[in-house]
Protein backbone atom coordinates (compact mmCIF):
# COMPACT_ATOMS: atom_id res chain seq x y z
CA UNK A 1 0.00 0.00 0.00
CA UNK A 2 1.48 3.40 -0.86
CA UNK A 3 1.30 6.86 1.07
CA UNK A 4 -1.01 7.86 -1.25
CA UNK A 5 -3.66 5.28 -1.15
CA UNK A 6 -2.96 5.16 3.07
CA UNK A 7 -6.75 7.01 3.95
CA UNK A 8 -9.65 5.44 4.68
CA UNK A 9 -12.86 5.79 2.34
CA UNK A 10 -14.82 6.76 5.23
CA UNK A 11 -12.52 10.23 5.35
CA UNK A 12 -9.90 11.04 8.07
CA UNK A 13 -9.57 12.79 11.04
CA UNK A 14 -7.97 16.01 10.12
CA UNK A 15 -4.86 15.64 12.87
CA UNK A 16 -3.63 13.20 15.35
CA UNK A 17 -5.51 15.84 17.44
CA UNK A 18 -9.12 15.00 16.25
CA UNK A 19 -8.13 11.83 16.71
CA UNK A 20 -7.65 12.32 20.24
CA UNK A 21 -10.34 14.35 20.64
CA UNK A 22 -12.52 11.36 19.27
CA UNK A 23 -11.13 9.08 21.23
CA UNK A 24 -11.23 10.68 24.42
CA UNK A 25 -15.09 11.11 23.31
CA UNK A 26 -15.57 8.13 22.77
CA UNK A 27 -13.66 7.09 25.99
CA UNK A 28 -14.93 9.18 28.59
CA UNK A 29 -18.89 8.67 29.12
CA UNK A 30 -21.30 7.13 31.82
CA UNK A 31 -18.64 4.11 32.11
CA UNK A 32 -15.91 6.95 33.69
CA UNK A 33 -18.68 9.01 35.66
CA UNK A 34 -21.65 6.67 36.16
CA UNK A 35 -20.42 3.38 36.19
CA UNK A 36 -16.61 3.30 37.60
CA UNK A 37 -17.89 4.91 41.19
CA UNK A 38 -20.51 2.50 41.56
CA UNK A 39 -18.52 -0.19 40.16
CA UNK A 40 -16.27 0.96 43.08
CA UNK A 41 -18.09 1.03 46.04
CA UNK A 42 -19.99 -2.73 45.46
CA UNK A 43 -16.41 -4.12 45.24
CA UNK A 44 -14.80 -3.06 48.26
CA UNK A 45 -13.19 0.60 47.24
CA UNK A 46 -9.69 0.68 47.20
CA UNK A 47 -9.12 -3.03 46.49
CA UNK A 48 -11.07 -2.50 42.56
CA UNK A 49 -8.90 1.18 42.18
CA UNK A 50 -6.08 -0.40 42.38
CA UNK A 51 -6.60 -3.61 39.95
CA UNK A 52 -8.55 -1.54 37.64
CA UNK A 53 -5.25 0.76 37.81
CA UNK A 54 -2.80 -2.31 36.84
CA UNK A 55 -5.27 -3.86 34.38
CA UNK A 56 -6.02 -0.42 32.45
CA UNK A 57 -2.24 0.65 31.89
CA UNK A 58 -0.91 -3.33 32.04
CA UNK A 59 -3.80 -5.40 30.01
CA UNK A 60 -5.72 -2.72 28.36
CA UNK A 61 -3.05 0.33 27.26
CA UNK A 62 -1.02 -2.48 25.03
CA UNK A 63 -4.66 -4.05 23.42
CA UNK A 64 -5.72 -0.30 22.56
CA UNK A 65 -2.62 0.14 20.69
CA UNK A 66 -3.15 -2.86 18.98
CA UNK A 67 -6.82 -2.05 17.94
CA UNK A 68 -5.51 1.10 16.69
CA UNK A 69 -2.93 -0.28 14.49
CA UNK A 70 -4.70 -3.22 12.90
CA UNK A 71 -7.16 -0.11 12.24
CA UNK A 72 -4.96 2.00 10.17
CA UNK A 73 -3.08 -0.70 8.95
CA UNK A 74 -6.79 -2.02 7.14
CA UNK A 75 -8.16 1.24 6.71
CA UNK A 76 -12.17 -0.18 6.84
CA UNK A 77 -14.93 -0.88 9.20
CA UNK A 78 -12.99 -4.23 11.63
CA UNK A 79 -15.05 -6.46 9.34
CA UNK A 80 -13.62 -5.47 6.36
CA UNK A 81 -10.15 -4.27 8.26
CA UNK A 82 -9.61 -8.55 9.73
CA UNK A 83 -10.63 -9.18 5.93
CA UNK A 84 -8.63 -7.56 3.84
CA UNK A 85 -5.69 -8.24 6.68
CA UNK A 86 -6.22 -12.15 6.27
CA UNK A 87 -6.10 -12.33 2.89
CA UNK A 88 -3.17 -10.50 2.75
CA UNK A 89 -1.03 -12.30 5.17
CA UNK A 90 -2.46 -15.69 4.51
CA UNK A 91 -4.34 -16.54 7.37
CA UNK A 92 -7.43 -17.96 8.85
CA UNK A 93 -10.79 -16.45 8.11
CA UNK A 94 -11.79 -17.48 11.69
CA UNK A 95 -10.15 -14.45 12.77
CA UNK A 96 -13.04 -11.67 11.26
CA UNK A 97 -15.23 -13.27 13.40
CA UNK A 98 -13.71 -10.87 16.24
CA UNK A 99 -15.67 -7.92 14.34
CA UNK A 100 -18.75 -9.81 14.34
CA UNK A 101 -18.63 -9.99 18.18
CA UNK A 102 -17.70 -6.48 18.38
CA UNK A 103 -20.19 -5.32 16.50
CA UNK A 104 -23.04 -7.64 18.91
CA UNK A 105 -21.11 -6.07 21.72
CA UNK A 106 -21.83 -2.31 20.46
CA UNK A 107 -25.62 -3.03 19.80
CA UNK A 108 -25.91 -4.34 23.21
CA UNK A 109 -24.46 -1.91 25.21
CA UNK A 110 -25.75 0.80 23.15
CA UNK A 111 -29.33 -0.97 24.21
CA UNK A 112 -28.56 -0.41 28.05
CA UNK A 113 -26.20 2.78 27.89
CA UNK A 114 -29.22 4.61 26.06
CA UNK A 115 -31.10 3.66 29.45
CA UNK A 116 -28.61 5.01 31.84
CA UNK A 117 -28.21 7.96 29.20
CA UNK A 118 -31.87 8.71 29.34
CA UNK A 119 -31.53 8.81 33.14
CA UNK A 120 -28.78 11.96 32.93
CA UNK A 121 -31.61 13.65 30.63
CA UNK A 122 -34.35 13.56 32.88
CA UNK A 123 -31.96 14.28 35.96
CA UNK A 124 -31.03 17.52 33.74
CA UNK A 125 -34.37 18.54 33.36
CA UNK A 126 -35.25 17.73 37.04
CA UNK A 127 -32.05 19.97 37.93
CA UNK A 128 -32.66 22.73 36.18
CA UNK A 129 -36.78 22.64 37.00
CA UNK A 130 -35.13 23.25 41.27
CA UNK A 131 -36.56 19.83 42.16
CA UNK A 132 -33.50 19.38 44.45
CA UNK A 133 -32.76 22.15 46.24
CA UNK A 134 -32.31 21.53 49.83
CA UNK A 135 -32.99 18.11 49.38
CA UNK A 136 -32.51 15.54 51.71
CA UNK A 137 -30.33 12.27 51.19
CA UNK A 138 -33.80 10.05 51.81
CA UNK A 139 -35.33 12.54 49.09
CA UNK A 140 -32.54 12.11 47.14
CA UNK A 141 -33.46 8.48 47.18
CA UNK A 142 -36.90 8.07 47.19
CA UNK A 143 -36.65 10.23 43.76
CA UNK A 144 -34.41 8.12 41.90
CA UNK A 145 -36.36 4.81 42.93
CA UNK A 146 -39.28 6.74 41.69
CA UNK A 147 -37.94 7.55 38.75
CA UNK A 148 -36.71 4.22 37.81
CA UNK A 149 -39.92 2.13 39.30
CA UNK A 150 -42.00 3.93 36.28
CA UNK A 151 -40.87 1.98 33.03
CA UNK A 152 -43.27 4.95 31.14
CA UNK A 153 -40.78 7.37 32.16
CA UNK A 154 -38.31 5.43 31.90
CA UNK A 155 -38.89 4.07 28.21
CA UNK A 156 -39.39 8.32 27.01
CA UNK A 157 -36.18 8.84 28.47
CA UNK A 158 -34.61 5.57 26.93
CA UNK A 159 -36.50 6.91 23.36
CA UNK A 160 -35.38 10.16 23.37
CA UNK A 161 -31.58 9.52 23.93
CA UNK A 162 -32.01 6.77 20.99
CA UNK A 163 -33.55 9.19 19.06
CA UNK A 164 -31.15 11.69 19.27
CA UNK A 165 -28.07 9.52 19.03
CA UNK A 166 -29.84 8.09 15.43
CA UNK A 167 -30.13 11.76 14.15
CA UNK A 168 -26.70 12.71 15.02
CA UNK A 169 -25.54 9.49 13.11
CA UNK A 170 -27.77 9.40 10.42
CA UNK A 171 -27.12 13.24 9.54
CA UNK A 172 -23.35 12.42 9.21
CA UNK A 173 -22.44 15.27 11.71
CA UNK A 174 -20.00 12.88 14.18
CA UNK A 175 -17.13 14.91 13.15
CA UNK A 176 -18.27 17.88 13.63
CA UNK A 177 -19.81 16.88 17.21
CA UNK A 178 -16.44 15.39 18.21
CA UNK A 179 -14.81 18.54 17.52
CA UNK A 180 -17.12 20.37 20.04
CA UNK A 181 -15.61 18.26 22.52
CA UNK A 182 -12.97 20.97 22.42
CA UNK A 183 -15.42 22.74 24.82
CA UNK A 184 -17.53 20.12 26.44
CA UNK A 185 -15.12 17.75 27.64
CA UNK A 186 -12.83 20.70 29.47
CA UNK A 187 -15.61 22.54 31.26
CA UNK A 188 -16.87 18.67 32.13
CA UNK A 189 -13.70 18.59 33.63
CA UNK A 190 -14.14 22.03 35.28
CA UNK A 191 -17.56 20.81 36.79
CA UNK A 192 -15.97 17.91 38.14
CA UNK A 193 -13.29 19.91 39.89
CA UNK A 194 -15.86 22.26 41.41
CA UNK A 195 -18.03 18.77 42.50
CA UNK A 196 -14.41 17.70 43.96
CA UNK A 197 -13.71 20.88 45.95
CA UNK A 198 -17.33 20.78 47.38
CA UNK A 199 -16.49 16.92 48.71
CA UNK A 200 -12.82 18.37 49.67
CA UNK A 201 -14.92 20.66 51.49
CA UNK A 202 -18.08 18.13 53.13
CA UNK A 203 -15.77 16.57 55.64
CA UNK A 204 -16.40 13.03 54.40
CA UNK A 205 -13.47 13.90 51.87
CA UNK A 206 -10.92 11.84 54.14
CA UNK A 207 -12.75 9.13 54.65
CA UNK A 208 -13.61 8.94 50.75
CA UNK A 209 -10.10 9.28 50.19
CA UNK A 210 -9.09 6.15 52.32
CA UNK A 211 -11.95 3.87 50.90
CA UNK A 212 -10.83 4.29 47.73
CA UNK A 213 -7.07 4.02 48.31
CA UNK A 214 -6.36 2.77 51.57
CA UNK A 215 -5.51 -1.04 49.48
CA UNK A 216 -5.69 -4.51 51.64
CA UNK A 217 -5.57 -7.91 49.90
CA UNK A 218 -8.25 -9.27 52.20
CA UNK A 219 -10.72 -7.39 50.24
CA UNK A 220 -9.71 -9.08 46.54
CA UNK A 221 -11.75 -11.84 45.23
CA UNK A 222 -11.64 -13.35 42.08
CA UNK A 223 -14.81 -11.12 40.76
CA UNK A 224 -12.81 -8.11 42.06
CA UNK A 225 -10.25 -8.67 38.93
CA UNK A 226 -13.25 -9.83 36.26
CA UNK A 227 -15.30 -6.57 37.19
CA UNK A 228 -11.74 -4.53 36.97
CA UNK A 229 -10.45 -5.71 33.78
CA UNK A 230 -14.11 -5.49 32.41
CA UNK A 231 -14.33 -2.06 33.21
CA UNK A 232 -10.83 -1.32 32.14
CA UNK A 233 -12.14 -2.54 28.58
CA UNK A 234 -15.46 -1.02 28.72
CA UNK A 235 -14.05 2.48 29.52
CA UNK A 236 -11.82 2.36 26.87
CA UNK A 237 -13.83 1.18 24.09
CA UNK A 238 -11.73 -1.39 24.17
CA UNK A 239 -12.58 -5.33 22.68
CA UNK A 240 -15.64 -3.94 20.63
CA UNK A 241 -13.63 -3.20 17.16
CA UNK A 242 -15.02 0.65 18.24
CA UNK A 243 -11.33 1.99 18.52
CA UNK A 244 -10.36 -0.52 15.55
CA UNK A 245 -12.65 1.40 13.87
CA UNK A 246 -11.30 5.07 14.74
CA UNK A 247 -7.93 3.62 14.22
CA UNK A 248 -8.93 3.51 10.80
CA UNK A 249 -9.08 7.23 10.03
CA UNK A 250 -5.82 8.30 11.82
CA UNK A 251 -3.44 9.65 9.42
CA UNK A 252 -0.38 7.61 8.96
CA UNK A 253 2.27 10.42 10.85
CA UNK A 254 0.48 10.28 14.30
CA UNK A 255 2.33 8.30 17.02
CA UNK A 256 0.09 5.45 17.79
CA UNK A 257 1.80 5.05 21.50
CA UNK A 258 1.68 8.80 22.21
CA UNK A 259 -2.19 9.19 21.08
CA UNK A 260 -3.19 6.30 23.14
CA UNK A 261 -1.58 6.98 25.87
CA UNK A 262 -2.78 10.59 26.10
CA UNK A 263 -6.43 8.71 25.56
CA UNK A 264 -5.82 6.10 29.00
CA UNK A 265 -4.40 9.13 30.81
CA UNK A 266 -7.23 11.27 30.42
CA UNK A 267 -9.80 8.60 30.58
CA UNK A 268 -8.51 7.31 33.94
CA UNK A 269 -7.78 10.70 35.05
CA UNK A 270 -11.58 11.22 34.91
CA UNK A 271 -12.63 8.20 36.39
CA UNK A 272 -11.00 8.86 39.65
CA UNK A 273 -12.06 12.08 39.77
CA UNK A 274 -15.56 11.20 39.66
CA UNK A 275 -15.01 8.70 42.69
CA UNK A 276 -13.48 11.44 44.49
CA UNK A 277 -16.53 13.70 43.65
CA UNK A 278 -19.35 11.21 44.72
CA UNK A 279 -17.30 9.60 47.56
CA UNK A 280 -17.44 12.35 50.32
CA UNK A 281 -20.90 13.19 49.76
CA UNK A 282 -21.98 9.33 50.34
CA UNK A 283 -20.07 9.01 53.40
CA UNK A 284 -21.63 12.04 54.98
CA UNK A 285 -24.70 11.86 54.78
CA UNK A 286 -25.03 8.19 55.49
CA UNK A 287 -25.20 6.65 51.95
CA UNK A 288 -24.74 3.17 51.01
CA UNK A 289 -21.34 3.42 49.15
CA UNK A 290 -22.48 -0.55 47.49
CA UNK A 291 -26.04 0.78 46.28
CA UNK A 292 -25.86 0.16 42.53
CA UNK A 293 -26.59 1.83 39.12
CA UNK A 294 -28.16 5.04 41.32
CA UNK A 295 -25.10 5.73 43.32
CA UNK A 296 -24.60 8.98 41.36
CA UNK A 297 -28.36 9.84 40.61
CA UNK A 298 -28.31 9.53 44.22
CA UNK A 299 -25.21 11.68 45.59
CA UNK A 300 -24.64 14.21 43.03
CA UNK A 301 -28.06 15.80 43.33
CA UNK A 302 -28.05 15.84 47.20
CA UNK A 303 -24.25 17.99 46.73
CA UNK A 304 -25.88 20.26 43.95
CA UNK A 305 -29.10 20.42 46.11
CA UNK A 306 -27.05 21.99 48.72
CA UNK A 307 -24.62 24.42 46.66
CA UNK A 308 -24.72 28.37 45.65
CA UNK A 309 -26.56 28.17 42.43
CA UNK A 310 -26.83 24.40 42.61
CA UNK A 311 -29.52 23.97 39.94
CA UNK A 312 -27.72 25.81 37.46
CA UNK A 313 -24.58 23.81 38.06
CA UNK A 314 -26.34 20.47 38.38
CA UNK A 315 -28.51 20.70 35.30
CA UNK A 316 -25.26 21.94 33.54
CA UNK A 317 -23.15 18.98 34.53
CA UNK A 318 -26.15 16.64 33.83
CA UNK A 319 -26.14 18.15 30.21
CA UNK A 320 -22.44 17.38 29.64
CA UNK A 321 -22.55 14.00 31.22
CA UNK A 322 -25.23 13.63 28.81
CA UNK A 323 -23.26 15.01 25.88
CA UNK A 324 -20.04 12.68 26.93
CA UNK A 325 -23.12 9.56 26.66
CA UNK A 326 -23.42 10.65 23.14
CA UNK A 327 -20.01 11.05 22.11
CA UNK A 328 -19.88 7.65 22.98
CA UNK A 329 -22.40 6.08 22.07
CA UNK A 330 -21.81 7.05 18.51
CA UNK A 331 -18.95 5.08 18.48
CA UNK A 332 -20.30 1.86 19.68
CA UNK A 333 -22.40 2.03 16.07
CA UNK A 334 -19.12 3.22 14.28
CA UNK A 335 -18.37 -0.59 13.73
CA UNK A 336 -20.93 -2.05 12.18
CA UNK A 337 -22.75 1.11 10.45
CA UNK A 338 -19.33 1.36 8.64
CA UNK A 339 -19.31 -2.18 7.90
CA UNK A 340 -23.04 -1.92 6.78
CA UNK A 341 -22.53 1.41 4.39
CA UNK A 342 -19.30 -0.24 2.93
CA UNK A 343 -20.99 -3.92 2.08
CA UNK A 344 -24.77 -2.65 0.95
CA UNK A 345 -23.90 0.87 -0.45
CA UNK A 346 -26.60 1.69 2.44
CA UNK A 347 -27.26 5.03 3.29
CA UNK A 348 -26.01 6.48 6.51
CA UNK A 349 -29.43 7.29 7.70
CA UNK A 350 -31.19 4.17 6.98
CA UNK A 351 -28.50 2.37 8.99
CA UNK A 352 -28.72 4.77 11.61
CA UNK A 353 -32.62 4.21 11.91
CA UNK A 354 -32.11 0.74 11.85
CA UNK A 355 -29.60 0.06 14.61
CA UNK A 356 -31.43 2.42 16.55
CA UNK A 357 -34.65 -0.07 16.38
CA UNK A 358 -32.42 -3.00 17.48
CA UNK A 359 -31.11 -1.06 20.36
CA UNK A 360 -34.47 0.29 21.66
CA UNK A 361 -36.05 -3.26 21.33
CA UNK A 362 -33.28 -4.68 23.59
CA UNK A 363 -32.96 -1.78 25.71
CA UNK A 364 -36.83 -1.91 26.57
CA UNK A 365 -35.58 -5.14 28.55
CA UNK A 366 -33.22 -2.94 30.55
CA UNK A 367 -36.16 -0.26 31.27
CA UNK A 368 -38.10 -3.20 32.54
CA UNK A 369 -35.34 -4.47 34.94
CA UNK A 370 -35.72 -1.58 36.84
CA UNK A 371 -39.37 -2.30 38.03
CA UNK A 372 -42.02 -4.61 35.81
CA UNK A 373 -39.12 -7.20 36.26
CA UNK A 374 -37.06 -6.37 38.83
CA UNK A 375 -37.70 -9.78 39.93
CA UNK A 376 -37.24 -11.64 36.98
CA UNK A 377 -33.51 -13.36 36.39
CA UNK A 378 -31.96 -14.54 33.30
CA UNK A 379 -29.41 -16.81 34.64
CA UNK A 380 -30.80 -16.94 38.13
CA UNK A 381 -28.99 -14.36 39.61
CA UNK A 382 -29.24 -11.64 37.32
CA UNK A 383 -31.81 -8.96 35.88
CA UNK A 384 -31.82 -8.60 32.44
CA UNK A 385 -29.98 -5.06 32.81
CA UNK A 386 -27.14 -6.92 34.99
CA UNK A 387 -27.03 -9.92 32.42
CA UNK A 388 -26.33 -8.02 29.07
CA UNK A 389 -23.93 -5.77 31.39
CA UNK A 390 -22.33 -8.88 32.28
CA UNK A 391 -22.56 -10.36 29.11
CA UNK A 392 -20.76 -7.86 27.28
CA UNK A 393 -18.23 -6.33 29.75
CA UNK A 394 -17.06 -9.17 31.74
CA UNK A 395 -16.99 -11.50 28.19
CA UNK A 396 -17.26 -10.48 25.36
CA UNK A 397 -15.02 -7.37 25.93
CA UNK A 398 -11.78 -9.68 26.98
CA UNK A 399 -12.23 -12.36 24.96
CA UNK A 400 -12.19 -10.26 21.83
CA UNK A 401 -9.54 -8.15 23.00
CA UNK A 402 -7.24 -11.15 24.02
CA UNK A 403 -7.90 -12.58 20.53
CA UNK A 404 -7.36 -9.37 19.31
CA UNK A 405 -3.58 -9.30 20.77
CA UNK A 406 -2.76 -12.78 19.87
CA UNK A 407 -3.95 -11.54 16.56
CA UNK A 408 -1.78 -8.57 16.56
CA UNK A 409 1.46 -10.27 18.01
CA UNK A 410 1.67 -13.53 16.47
CA UNK A 411 -0.41 -13.17 12.70
CA UNK A 412 1.13 -9.73 11.79
CA UNK A 413 4.03 -9.65 10.18
CA UNK A 414 6.79 -7.84 12.11
CA UNK A 415 7.38 -5.51 9.38
CA UNK A 416 3.47 -4.36 9.21
CA UNK A 417 3.78 -3.69 13.64
CA UNK A 418 6.71 -2.20 13.72
CA UNK A 419 6.25 0.88 11.41
CA UNK A 420 2.81 1.22 12.57
CA UNK A 421 4.13 2.02 15.98
CA UNK A 422 7.61 3.29 14.82
CA UNK A 423 9.46 0.99 16.55
CA UNK A 424 12.76 1.02 15.99
CA UNK A 425 14.88 -0.02 18.95
CA UNK A 426 15.43 -4.16 18.99
CA UNK A 427 14.69 -3.91 22.83
CA UNK A 428 11.24 -1.64 22.47
CA UNK A 429 10.37 -4.45 19.89
CA UNK A 430 10.93 -7.44 22.61
CA UNK A 431 9.53 -5.49 25.37
CA UNK A 432 5.93 -4.87 22.75
CA UNK A 433 6.06 -8.56 22.01
CA UNK A 434 6.05 -9.48 25.73
CA UNK A 435 3.33 -7.66 26.45
CA UNK A 436 1.55 -7.84 23.81
CA UNK A 437 1.82 -11.51 23.08
CA UNK A 438 2.11 -12.71 26.34
CA UNK A 439 1.59 -10.74 29.62
CA UNK A 440 -1.69 -9.19 28.40
CA UNK A 441 -3.48 -12.36 26.87
CA UNK A 442 -2.65 -14.21 29.28
CA UNK A 443 -3.26 -11.87 32.59
CA UNK A 444 -7.07 -11.84 30.28
CA UNK A 445 -6.98 -15.23 30.25
CA UNK A 446 -6.44 -16.29 33.71
CA UNK A 447 -8.79 -13.46 35.02
CA UNK A 448 -11.71 -14.72 33.07
CA UNK A 449 -11.47 -18.01 33.93
CA UNK A 450 -10.76 -17.34 37.45
CA UNK A 451 -14.02 -15.00 36.96
CA UNK A 452 -16.35 -16.97 35.34
CA UNK A 453 -15.30 -20.01 36.77
CA UNK A 454 -14.34 -19.37 40.72
CA UNK A 455 -14.55 -23.50 41.57
CA UNK A 456 -11.30 -23.35 39.96
CA UNK A 457 -8.91 -22.17 42.67
CA UNK A 458 -10.71 -23.92 45.28
CA UNK A 459 -11.23 -27.39 43.07
CA UNK A 460 -14.85 -28.06 43.92
CA UNK A 461 -15.88 -27.58 40.44
CA UNK A 462 -17.26 -30.72 40.05
CA UNK A 463 -19.32 -30.38 43.37
N1 LIG B 1 -16.05 4.06 26.97
C1 LIG B 1 -17.42 4.45 27.13
C2 LIG B 1 -17.63 4.93 28.54
O1 LIG B 1 -16.76 4.75 29.39
O2 LIG B 1 -18.70 5.47 28.81
C3 LIG B 1 -18.37 3.34 26.78
C4 LIG B 1 -18.06 2.63 25.50
C5 LIG B 1 -17.96 3.35 24.30
C6 LIG B 1 -17.90 1.27 25.50
C7 LIG B 1 -17.66 2.69 23.12
C8 LIG B 1 -17.58 0.60 24.33
C9 LIG B 1 -17.48 1.33 23.16
F1 LIG B 1 -17.15 0.73 22.07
Amino acid sequence: MNQDEDVSPHGMWSSRWLFVLAAVGSAVGLGNIWKFPYLTGANGGAAFVLIFLVTTFIVAVPMLMAEVLIGRQGRNSPVNTLRILVQQHRRSGWWVLIAWFGMLAGILILSYYSVAAGWALYYMVMMASGAFDGVTAEVANQTFAAFTGNPWLLGLCHVIFLTLTVIIIGKGVVRGLESSNRWFMPLLFLLLLVLLGYGMMSGGFSEAFAFMFDFKWVDVTTSTWLTALGQSFFTLSLGMCCMMSYGAYVPSNASIPGTTAAIALISTLVSIGAGLAIFPIVFVNGLEPAQGPGLMFVTLPLAFGHMSFGALFGFLFFLLVSFAAITSAISMTEPALAYLVEEYNASRSRVAVTLGVLCWMIGVGTVLSFNVLADFTVDGSRTIFAFIDHLTQNIILPVCGLLLAVFCAWRLPRLVVQSQLGIRSRSIWWLWQLFIGVVSPLAVAVILVMGLFPCVLTQDCGA
